[in-house]
Order: structure tokens, then C-alpha cells, then sequence
């Protein structure tokens, strides 16, 4: 018995020893040995390779003869680039040299012999250079100390297990026409931030700086400064409240990532894929390109018409045409002699980031207005209706328009010659936006649609000539921004949906049907699934064999807007826990979603009726809940973070052959600016028993209203019964019926016996359950259902907390 054991135990051992000797031979190439160079001439084989192969540590060709000194990702396509040593001064394509001096410097030479960069100072007793496995070039002592780490000095990027450090910070890699004055750093408030820094401003636009830090979910008390991304995709700084980390819509281990501040200004996780070499964003800081600032350049003004473009303010024109770098520049300067005449422009919903010369409170419009008039350095004044507030500006920098009945508004001053014609708030440059300004880099995934500017009164369209030509369906967003929030005032219902005749769609996944198709496809809408609240959903299978769930819009003068809303949102969705949209149907009076079909019909029917006669085993009522809070957390926080659905209960959960949750109807889902008004969403109303306490209190309605929603849906999964069979009565009975449930269950979970949870977990299970995860459950309930939503967990938290007790995962 026991030399058997010894030999069951030496066994791996001598497997790992054998595995170990190929890679050994391999070793040499991820050190660089003392008294040893890189050659520029033989870069492609000159070197150092990490030992799993991940990185690479050589010259860099940044440009035909010119090469920097850079560690990059080997199996990314292009060879991203993660670090550079000279990345403002390439050395020459001859006789340029990277060496490890006798003296332990490691010296970048340029061909002339002059040292471009190097790493160091006074190390006694190098001994080699190393390039580890996490990216990062090390140099090593004789004492086996690190003495140097090219980790300390980041260039763009972040690698997984780098710490942001109080003195680390990352600056965009400028690329031509791009404006590149971005920082990623800990502000002096010790909290992680990105900032614009130009000569004449320097201001912090994430977090977002029209709210206060703790609404940004910040402390701005712990001098700790230092922030870190995991191997697994999660992204935490001491700044963050509560220690909740940003985690990647991928997260988990084993995938390669690297979080890098863009020349746009967003600072964005990518994702490898190792198959094919590409990255992909997998979170992003700012979800609207407007908000980052001087996206525009000075006098510039970023806008969403539909697509994110510059133009500059009246008055103004660009300084540099095809380059927003340098913004626009006045057509007539202001003088201070007081000689000439000067009006006053009026820009609503409108503002400049900063540069105020003084707040003024509650004044009148006109006192506003001569402050502004009798001070020469006064480039106009933004004037709030209601408040009185009166901000006077020196300079006109990170301008941007704001959706909606913003309160904001700009007037500017120009000379009286200045020939600017009233009825145009923008001026007519409208050149195409800066390059990567994206709301993301989701393209990929994301079909293409073309807009044509048909059927629709032209002078109204002037201002939105230049880009209406050809855009991609993630704009579609923006378009639906410009419909709800600009258009809808200017056109009558109908005049928007001749814009919405003009789509054309251009691939297959993402499709227009023509409704004679979809007759065929449902057989005249033989079979009927279900009705949702916007709604009735037919079967049918689409010419291919696909099997189709095809949603029916009902209520024509509602439904319209139901339905952009929908296509809206729909095309930029792609998750397996979302339902995917194949396309739509917009003939006449008909509006129809081609959907995905999903096989086992809707949770409430399986769970609460029993269909099929399926019982849900416990293992598979986790799997929904975490599938569930995966669907949502991309909605909420993929860049999508205004996607909220505010329907979310057992109907809308799909489940398929392998009862795996698919979130479905996205009717009532809404496109909310930050602090949105919740005017917008007056006529939107989700499912008594499922609606948070805010809905009628009149609070803003944010995504935590479908944290509200999910908690009680976690609540019906736990149990098996309804909430709304708690007690027979109106909306708000059941909502004091479930504070009191949620009561007893907090102070249940404080107590010492917890079986309990045997009669609370759904008796059909026969207590055939986990019990540690029925307890985590139960607290997620509590959560999720506290009355005030600041208290509630974000889905990215609960999605974290069900993946720590997921027994699949372990
Ligand atoms: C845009 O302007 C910047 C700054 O003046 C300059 O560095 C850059 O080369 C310009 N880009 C193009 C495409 O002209
Ligand atoms: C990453 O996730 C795995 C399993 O999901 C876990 O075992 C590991 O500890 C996590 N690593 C970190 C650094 O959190
Ligand atoms: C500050 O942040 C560090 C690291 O996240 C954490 O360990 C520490 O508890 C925080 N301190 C305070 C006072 O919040
Ligand atoms: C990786 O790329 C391949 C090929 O383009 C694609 O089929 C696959 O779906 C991608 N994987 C992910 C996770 O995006
Ligand atoms: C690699 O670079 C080429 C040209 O710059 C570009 O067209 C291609 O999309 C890039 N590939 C990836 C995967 O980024
Ligand atoms: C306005 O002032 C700037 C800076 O003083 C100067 O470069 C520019 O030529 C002036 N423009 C006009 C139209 O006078
Ligand atoms: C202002 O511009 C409009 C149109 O460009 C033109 O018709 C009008 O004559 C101009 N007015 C002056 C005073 O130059």
C-alpha cells in the first residue's frame, strides 16, 4: 500500500520535471545577461520573449527607420504595444542598441551613440534583465532584488497585477490629428481619475464632476492611492467606495487584458482574443464620448447629431481644418476698447466645462449679462433659469450640448458684425467627428445599417447634412438620442418615422423584414406564445429554418415609440443572457422584433404553473439567478449604463433547453441621461409587486429599480411562489407585505439558528439545496430590496457575489 501511494504521489512530480526541461531550453530568451545588447538591425529576432510566450521585448518599428524600445503582446494581431521606453524619441533603424553595461545600466543608444533613454542610476550588482510572464521587464541584483521594473514607469497601459501607485499615472500614445492632453492618475484628492490638462485648464472629468464623489461611488478620505487590475478582469483602487471593484463584462481567469488610456481620452479594458488576435473593450470608463473632455478642442463643442461630431461655437471657426486638436478660433477677436458693439448668443442646453470667473448666485438674467458685457477677458456667461446661477467664463473649453430640457444654457459674446444667423445654434462646420470617437468598439459585434436623408424637409436637416450619410447601428443610440431628446420638439410624429423609413440594413444578422416575410414565416400568425406588455409574441421559423419568436406590436400610437426605443437599445445588444434580436418589421401601421426563439417559454410559466411539468432543481434556479444578474449588469454597466429595463420580472426571464436565462422585452426600457427628469419616463410603469418605491415617490428612476426588481424575483425563485400571492390588495400592500417579509428575513439571518431556511427554500425541492447559497440569496433579497437605492448592491457586485458561491465555478 504504501510504496504504491508514494509512487501515486511521485508520479506528478516527474510529469512537471519533464514538462519543465523543454522550457528550460527556452529560458535564455527572457533574459538579457550582463554585458549583453539588443540589436535594432535584427529586431525581428533580437528579443526577449516572457517565458509563456505572452510578451515581447524588443525594437519596435513605430514608423518606416524609426523603432522604440517596447514590450508588446506576441499573439495580439499588430503586436499591441504595452510599454515603450522612448516612446516621444525613436531611435534610428542602423547601428541603434539597447545594452546592459558592466555598470548595471541598461542604455538605449541611438545610432550616433547618444543615450535616448536608460534604466537606472547606481546599481552595484546587476545581474541580468528579465521579461516575466506578467509583462514586466525587470532588472535583477546578484542578491536575487529587483532594482528596477519597467512597471514603475507606465506609458498608455496597465497590465493585470500592476499597481496604479501615487506616482504611476499613464498618458495616451498621441497618434496624428488626435487630441492626446489626457491623465490617468490619483488626483490630489487621492482618487483615481482622468484628467484634461491643456496650458489653460486642467479639470477632472472622470469621475463624473457634476456630481459629488460619493454619487460617484468615491472616498475621497483614504490616502492609501493605490489601485490594481486582477488577473481575473477586476479593477480596484482605494478610492472606490466600499471596495467595490469595475469588473470586466468577461471577467474570470485565463484571459490576457490590458487597461489602456486611448488618445481619445476614455480609458478602456480590452480582452484578447487569442484566436484571432483581436482586442476587445470589455469596460469602459465614459459611455459618452461628449463627456470626456476637450474632445472638441477649445471653442469646440462636442454633440450627438446623431452621431458624436464637433462643431464650433457661432462666432468661431476651426483653427486647423480636418484637426480638432487645436479647436476654432474666433472669426473676429474682442477687443477691449470698448468700441465696438457687442450682443450676446444664445446656446441652450448648452455648456463650457470650468473656466469660470466667479459664481454668482441668484441673479437676474440682465445683471448676469453686464457682468459679462463690462469685462473685455468675458467670453460669454452661462445663465441657469430658476437658480439665478451666473458663471461668467475666461475661456470656452470642453464644450458639449446636453440632452433634454437641461437647465444649462450659454450665451455668447461676439461682436455685434459678427454675422451669425439666430435660427442656427451651430455653427455650419461639420466636419466628420475625431477618429475613435466612438461610444465604443463594439462594431465588431454589431451589423451595419445606412441612413439616408430621404422624404424629409431639407432646411430642417441642414445642420445634420454632413454626417447623415452612412452610420453604424451603434450609433443608432444616438439617434434615437437625437429622436427623443432634439427631434422630438421640431417634428411631428410622423415625420420622424419617414426618418425611420430610411434605414436600409445592410448585413443578415441584423435585418428589416418585409412583412409578407413574416406572414410566411408565422403561417398568418398561427401560433401564439404569449403576450408582453407591448404586445403579442407569435412563433415562426424564418426562411433559413431559423425558429423565430416574433414580437407584435399592438398599440400603434404608443407602440412607435415603444419600438424605437426597442431598436434603439436591441441592436447593440449582444449577451447569451439577453434575448438577440434578428431584426424588425416597419411596414404601414405594422412594427415588428424578429427575436430569437427560446425553448422552454418563460420562467413564470415553469416556475409558478408548473409547465411541462418541469420542477427547477436548485442548481438550476442559481444558474438563473446568476444568468439573470449577468443579462442586467451588461445592460446596466457595458457602456450601455443608461440601458435600464424597468420590467424585469419572471415573464421577462426566457429559459432555454438548458434553462439557461435569457432577459427579454425591452419595451419599457428608456434611454436616461444622468439625473435624468423622470418626465421621461411618466408613461413607462412596470408590473405591480416588481416596482421599487421610487417609481412613486418621484424619485429619478435609475438602474437600481431593477436591482428592486431582481431582488424580488430572486425571492420568488427561493420560495416558488409569487410575491403578489403574499397578501390580496393593491400595489402598495404587497410592497409593505414584502418590507415586513424583508424585515424578518434580516433579522433572521442575524440570528444563531439558521433552519429557518429549510421552510423558507421552496418546499418542492424537498430541501434538496445548498444551503450556503440559499443564505447568500436570501441576503442578496434583503439587498437588493432596501427602500433607499442607494443601499442596494449594483448588478456587477451581485453578479460577483453569486459567482464567489457558484459550486460550477469552483
Ligand atoms: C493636428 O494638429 C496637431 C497639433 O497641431 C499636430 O501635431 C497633428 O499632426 C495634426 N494632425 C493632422 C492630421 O494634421
Ligand atoms: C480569480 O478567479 C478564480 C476563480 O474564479 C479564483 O480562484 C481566483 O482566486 C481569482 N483570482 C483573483 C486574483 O481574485
Ligand atoms: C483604504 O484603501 C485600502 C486599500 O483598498 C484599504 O485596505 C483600507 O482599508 C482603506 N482605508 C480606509 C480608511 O477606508
Ligand atoms: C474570437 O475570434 C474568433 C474568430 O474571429 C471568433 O469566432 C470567436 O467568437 C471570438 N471569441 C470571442 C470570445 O469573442
Ligand atoms: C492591424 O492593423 C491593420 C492596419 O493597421 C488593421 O487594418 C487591422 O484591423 C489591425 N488588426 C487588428 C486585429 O487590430
Ligand atoms: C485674434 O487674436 C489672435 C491672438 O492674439 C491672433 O493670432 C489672430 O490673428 C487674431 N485674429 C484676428 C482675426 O484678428
Ligand atoms: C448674414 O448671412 C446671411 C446668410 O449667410 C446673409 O443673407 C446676410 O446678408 C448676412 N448679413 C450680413 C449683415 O452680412
Amino acid at each position: 500500500m504504501a510504496p504504491a501511494l508514494s509512487l501515486l504521489l511521485a508520479a506528478p512530480f516527474v510529469l512537471c520535471l519533464s514538462a519543465l526541461l523543454p522550457i528550460s531550453i527556452a529560458v535564455a530568451h527572457d533574459i538579457l545577461p550582463l554585458r549583453s545588447s539588443l540589436t535594432v538591425e535584427a529586431f525581428q529576432t533580437d528579443m526577449l520573449q516572457s517565458l509563456d510566450g505572452t510578451f515581447s521585448c524588443g525594437f519596435y518599428g513605430v514608423y518606416t527607420n524609426a523603432f522604440t524600445f517596447s514590450i508588446w503582446y506576441s499573439k495580439a494581431a499588430n503586436n499591441t504595444v504595452v510599454w515603450s521606453a522612448n516612446r516621444d524619441h525613436p531611435v534610428h533603424a542602423k547601428r541603434s542598441s539597447l545594452t546592459l553595461q558592466t555598470d548595471g545600466n541598461m542604455v538605449l543608444k541611438d545610432y550616433d551613440g547618444t543615450v535616448v533613454w536608460q534604466a537606472g542610476g547606481n546599481f552595484r550588482e546587476v545581474e541580468y534583465a528579465q521579461l516575466l510572464n506578467t509583462g514586466n521587464l525587470i532588472l535583477k541584483d546578484t542578491s536575487g532584488k529587483t532594482v528596477w521594473q519597467s512597471f514603475d514607469s507606465p506609458t498608455d497601459t496597465f497590465l493585470p497585477t500592476q499597481h496604479i501607485t501615487a506616482s504611476t499615472k499613464l498618458v495616451p500614445t498621441i497618434q496624428s490629428g488626435v487630441p492626446g492632453n489626457y491623465i490617468f492618475r490619483f488626483s490630489d484628492l487621492s482618487v483615481l481619475s482622468l484628467i484634461y490638462v491643456i496650458p489653460e485648464v486642467s479639470d477632472i472629468y472622470w469621475p463624473d464632476p457634476d456630481q459629488t464623489l460619493y454619487q460617484d461611488n468615491r472616498n475621497q478620505y483614504n490616502n492609501t492611492r493605490l489601485g490594481m487590475l486582477d488577473s481575473n478582469g477586476s479593477f480596484g483602487s482605494s478610492d472606490f467606495a466600499d471596495g467595490q471593484p469595475l469588473v470586466a463584462s468577461d471577467a474570470g481567469p485565463g484571459i490576457k487584458r490590458r487597461l489602456t488610456l486611448d488618445p481619445d481620452g476614455n480609458l478602456r479594458l480590452y480582452s484578447l482574443n487569442e484566436s484571432d488576435g483581436s482586442w476587445m473593450v470589455s469596460m469602459v470608463a465614459m459611455s459618452q464620448p461628449c463627456n470626456v473632455h476637450g474632445v472638441c478642442g477649445p471653442n469646440g463643442i462636442c454633440h450627438y447629431s446623431p452621431k458624436p461630431a464637433c462643431s464650433c461655437a457661432p462666432g468661431y471657426v476651426m483653427s486647423n481644418p480636418g484637426n480638432w486638436t487645436e479647436g476654432c478660433r474666433a472669426i473676429v477677436n474682442i477687443t477691449c476698447d470698448h468700441q465696438e458693439p457687442m450682443k450676446f448668443v444664445k446656446l441652450p442646453q448648452t455648456d463650457f466645462w470650468g473656466s469660470d470667473q466667479r459664481h454668482i448666485l441668484a441673479v437676474s438674467f440682465h445683471a448676469c449679462r453686464n457682468t459679462c458685457m463690462s469685462d473685455c477677458t468675458c467670453k460669454g456667461f452661462q445663465y441657469q433659469e430658476g437658480t439665478g446661477s451666473c458663471y461668467p467664463k475666461a475661456g470656452l473649453f470642453s464644450g458639449r450640448t446636453y440632452p433634454s430640457n437641461d437647465v444649462r444654457t450659454i450665451y455668447l459674446k461676439l461682436p455685434a458684425r459678427v454675422n451669425v444667423s439666430n435660427t442656427t445654434p451651430r455653427s455650419d462646420v461639420f466636419d466628420s467627428a475625431p477618429p475613435h470617437l466612438d461610444c465604443n468598439q463594439m462594431s465588431h459585434i454589431l451589423p451595419i445599417l445606412e441612413v439616408h436623408n430621404n422624404g424629409v424637409e431639407e432646411s430642417k436637416w441642414l445642420y445634420f447634412y454632413g454626417f447623415i450619410v452612412a452610420i453604424f447601428v451603434v450609433e443608432v443610440f444616438f439617434i434615437a438620442f437625437a429622436w427623443f431628446f432634439v427631434l422630438r420638439r421640431e417634428f411631428k410624429p410622423s415625420e420622424i418615422w419617414a426618418a425611420e423609413e430610411g434605414y436600409k440594413v445592410m448585413t443578415s444578422h441584423f435585418r428589416r423584414y418585409s412583412y409578407r416575410e413574416l406572414v410566411k414565416a408565422t403561417t398568418d400568425f398561427e401560433v401564439e406564445l404569449g403576450r408582453g406588455s407591448s404586445g403579442v409574441v407569435y412563433k415562426g421559423v424564418l426562411e433559413d429554418e431559423r425558429p423565430v419568436a416574433l414580437k407584435k406590436l399592438e398599440h400603434i400610437s404608443r407602440g412607435k415609440e415603444e419600438f424605437q426605443a426597442e431598436l434603439s437599445v436591441i441592436a447593440r445588444i449582444y449577451h447569451m443572457n439577453l434575448v438577440r434580436i434578428w431584426g424588425f418589421c416597419s411596414e404601414g401601421s405594422h412594427r415588428l422584433l424578429v427575436c430569437e426563439y427560446v425553448e422552454n417559454g418563460s420562467l413564470a410559466s415553469i416556475l409558478f404553473s408548473g409547465k411541462n411539468n418541469i420542477l427547477l432543481d436548485w442548481k438550476q434556479r442559481f444558474n438563473i439567478a446568476l444568468g439573470v444578474a449577468k443579462g442586467l449588469a451588461y445592460l446596466h454597466h457595458e457602456c450601455l449604463e443608461w440601458v435600464i429595463h424597468c420590467d424585469v420580472k419572471p415573464e421577462n426571464i426566457l429559459l432555454d433547453q438548458n434553462f439557461e436565462p435569457k432577459i427579454t422585452d425591452f419595451g419599457l426600457a428608456k434611454l436616461l441621461n444622468r439625473g435624468g427628469s423622470s418626465e421621461n419616463m411618466s408613461h413607462v410603469r412596470g408590473t405591480a409587486g416588481y416596482i421599487a418605491p421610487e417609481w412613486i415617490s418621484g424619485l429619478p428612476i435609475t438602474s437600481k429599480v431593477d436591482v428592486y426588481s431582481y431582488g424580488v424575483v430572486l425571492l420568488e425563485l427561493l420560495s416558488g411562489r409569487r410575491v403578489s400571492e403574499l397578501t390580496v390588495g393593491s400595489d402598495a400592500e404587497v410592497r409593505s407585505m414584502l418590507r415586513k417579509l424583508v424585515t424578518m428575513l434580516a433579522n433572521k439571518l442575524e440570528g444563531n439558528d439558521q433552519s429557518w431556511i429549510d421552510g423558507f427554500v421552496d418546499c418542492k425541492l424537498s430541501g434538496q439545496f445548498s444551503y450556503l447559497q440559499a443564505r447568500t440569496l436570501v441576503k442578496l433579497v434583503v439587498s437588493c430590496l432596501e427602500e433607499d437605492r442607494r443601499k442596494r448592491p449594483t448588478m456587477e457586485s451581485i453578479v460577483l457575489t453569486l459567482l464567489s458561491f457558484d459550486e460550477a465555478n469552483k
